[in-house]
């Protein structure tokens, strides 16, 4: 068992990290190490006592004036202890405040990976086992417990937590903050790495250093969000992609959160992470339990490199659920570029035709097919299929696509309600807003109340009657807008702080409920692109759409802080047309492939207005990414450049596991006069063993693994603006 307790000592070993806590004699929960693997010391000898002024002292403590918790590195900090840092939990045990104080009270271990009602969790496989250890603590003066449960992915170099807060009193506790988890560290000098955004420029990697004091992001809109993503680092200052320490953080959470990263009066640095806590209530009534949304830590002493393998072969292994995981992603083409709203079925048909033509696999069938819906302003909530547009059933086109060799997909976007619907008709009530007060409309539409059992249920009912109809290999699932005004006509005054998680369990509900029914179906997640990719979608949607923005250039960036935390096969991103709709910037047909083949390969631009020579292209690409999808999906994806730092080039490479193949990308985004040499070096070979090599399929010679890593290749001459290439190499037969 990768769990080893002595004397209230708990160690949990993963291949290269060791994480420790101590319950100490008072019975709190220290924190005593989080790190490269050791050995199971206690490792509570480091923490240093002193009487320092102002810091109180629990009363446990009794003359003891050295203990206090406002410097003592803690498991799950709470407010109301004396410790004045960033903490993990609010809640009101019946007075008014929010003081509670949690003392150790019982753990037990098991085989398996534990699971959390309603909530997406990491899992256990029959190939890796996963151990549990779950503490428990409980407030000094009143039956209030929480239950702390851990997984070690050993394999992984993953732990994953949770919090659960149980209430055994008799009376109602309100929860104002729950977050999932603390790491406390004790000295400074960490960077944070986190990846901020926009719609269309979503996860811009940041890199700064802690000061003394809070940096803080969060998303208040109800979504993981656009803006800030889920997913943060801690690097020691001179990490760099192969090198360093760096400790990763990872909420499985699509509703908003909040991250605090606090460097103290002693150096000592403390991160929480968890359920955004603005606005957040909740009313915990006897017996009932609330549980916080797991957080996914990661551990790598030899850099950030090191530190992406584990969360991308963890989510790939552990979390990823879907039919679709091991196999060859579908290459789509998507409609919406193509025609927005205005299409029917012969235009559909034209693009299928060439679709097929070109050996893709699946025609998507974006907005506009169902209600009245032929633009943005109306239709959303009544999915019934405007058979007029279709030119007759969904079944008949269904039919006419697959008769082609391809797979048919369909957007919805079933969380949202247009005022100009029917279902607004009949349902007002069912829209989240103010009683009295104008509602703030998004895209001119309203969010569903998805706390509400009848919206589930309607929704379940319209998705299903459309699934069964037709022949629905693939749902591409949108959200377009923030959550602004999270009311629930359902819920009491006191309890509307509830209403945005419970927004995201229905969420959950829902795409559990449809998985269930349908195992084989591709989920792709969306929310106006990236708003919401994050690890808590990936347990439903094996790929999400990673942005609007499809210029391949601004790509490189987003798909670049993408590849910090997230596996690539989930980084769906498409071949579009130039000028980019976005940005209006022209690049080669070429390198929009090379791009796109970054991810889940697809399409989305009108196929059959393609000139005969961008046709032929794109057969290249398809077959490139047919016969190499294995590496694409599945390889060891290396970072090789960052495009923050280099302006003349990024390059990145996939390497399969044994070594024996790897291709290497490279996009050029500056052009120069007389222009200097670049070289790159591969990544993840084997030294010894002597590889062929293709550029831009054409023999290039034979290296070392030695020669390809440590001298690297010399990149060819880009002879156009936003130049790509592709270089391949395999072990000598
Ligand atoms: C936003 C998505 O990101 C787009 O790809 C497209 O599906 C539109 N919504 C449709 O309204």
């Amino acid at each position: 068992m990768a769990i080893i307790i002595e004397d209230s000592v708990f160690t949990l070993q993963t291949k290269n990290s060791t994480y420790q806590m101590k319950a100490d004699d008072k019975g709190i929960l220290l924190h005593t190490y989080y790190g490269k693997r050791t050995d199971a010391t206690d490792y509570s000898y480091l923490v240093s006592m002193a009487d320092r002024g102002f810091s109180g002292n629990i009363y446990e403590a009794r003359e003891d004036r050295t203990y206090s918790l406002d410097f003592l590195p803690q498991e799950f900090p709470v407010c109301g202890s004396g410790d004045y840092r960033v903490n993990c939990l609010h809640a009101d045990l019946g007075e008014g405040v929010n003081d509670c104080l949690m003392f150790f009270d019982s753990y037990r271990t098991y085989h398996g990976k534990y699971a959390l009602e309603g909530l997406p969790a990491m899992f256990s496989t029959e190939e890796e086992a996963v151990d549990t250890l779950e503490i428990v603590l409980k407030d000094n003066q009143e039956a209030f417990y929480l239950h702390l449960l851990y997984g070690v992915f050993e394999e992984h170099d993953i732990i994953t937590r949770a919090a659960v807060i149980e209430n055994r009193t008799d009376r109602e506790i309100r929860l104002h903050k729950v977050l999932s988890g603390c790491l406390d560290m004790d000295h400074d000098g960490m960077d944070l790495i986190h990846f901020y955004g926009k719609h269309a420029g979503e996860r811009q990697m940041e890199r700064v250093s802690l000061f003394h004091g809070i940096t803080e992001l969060r998303s208040t809109r109800g979504t993981s969000s656009h803006q800030h993503n889920p997913f943060v680092i801690l690097a020691d200052q001179k990490a760099s992609e192969d090198m360093g320490e760096c400790f990763g953080f990872s909420l499985l959470y699509s509703g908003g959160f909040h991250m605090q990263a606090e460097v103290d009066q002693f150096h000592q640095t403390r991160l929480v992470m968890g359920i955004d806590d603005c606005d957040f209530t909740w009313s915990l009534l006897p017996g009932e339990t609330f549980v916080a949304p797991e957080l996914a830590m990661g551990y790598s002493g030899e850099g950030l490199a090191k530190l992406s393998h584990c969360y991308h072969d963890s989510f790939h292994g552990h979390l990823i659920r879907s039919f679709w995981k091991e196999k060859r992603r579908p290459i789509l083409v998507n409609n919406w570029e193509a025609t927005y709203f205005d299409f029917n079925a012969d235009k559909l048909l034209q693009i299928a035709r060439e679709a097929a033509d070109l050996e893709l696999d699946m025609l998507v069938l974006d907005d506009g097919w169902f209600g009245k819906r032929d633009n943005d302003d109306a239709g959303l909530g009544d999915w019934f299929v405007n058979e007029k547009k279709l030119g007759g059933t969904i079944q008949e086109l269904a039919d006419k696509v697959n008769g082609m060799g391809l797979m048919f997909g369909l957007w919805f976007e079933p969380e949202m309600i247009s005022e100009d619907s029917d279902l607004y008709r009949q349902h007002p009530d069912w829209a989240m807003v103010v009683p009295g007060r104008n509602p703030i409309r998004g895209r001119a539409q309203l969010v569903l109340d998805m706390g509400r059992e009848e919206v589930l249920s309607y929704i379940k009912e319209r998705l299903f009657a459309i699934l069964d109809a037709a022949n629905i290999q693939y749902i591409k699932w949108d959200m377009n807008r923030s959550v602004a005004a999270a009311y629930s006509a359902l819920l009491p005054r006191e309890r509307q702080g509830e209403q945005r998680h419970r927004y995201v369990l229905g969420l959950y509900h829902v795409l559990e409920a449809l998985l269930e029914r349908y195992p084989n179906l591709l989920l792709e997640g969306c929310s106006g692109g990236g708003g919401r990719f994050d690890a808590g979608m990936l347990y439903y949607a094996p790929q999400i759409w990673c942005s609007d923005n499809t210029d391949a250039v601004e790509r490189l960036h987003i798909q670049y802080g993408t590849s910090f935390g997230y596996p690539m096969s989930s980084v769906a991103a498409h071949v579009s047309v130039c000028p980019n709709h976005q940005n209006g910037r022209v690049t080669p047909f070429k390198t929009r492939g090379v791009c796109a083949m970054q991810g889940a390969f697809g399409y989305e631009l009108d196929l059959s207005k393609l000139s005969e020579e961008e046709k032929a292209e794109a057969k290249e690409q398809v077959r490139t990414f047919k016969k190499h999808y294995k590496l694409f999906q599945f390889g060891d994806y290396y970072r090789l450049t960052s495009p923050l730092l280099n302006r003349d080039f990024t390059a990145w490479e996939y390497v399969d596991k044994t070594g024996k193949e790897a291709i290497l990308s490279v996009v050029y985004t500056d052009l120069h006069g007389n222009p200097a040499a670049n070289t790159v070096k591969f990544r993840g070979l084997c030294p010894q063993v002597i590889y062929q090599m293709w550029r831009d399929k054409e023999p290039a010679g034979e290296y070392t693994g030695a020669a390809l890593m440590n001298g690297g290749v010399l990149l060819p001459v880009p002879v156009e603006n936003y130049d790509s290439c592709q270089i391949y190499i395999r072990q000598k037969e």
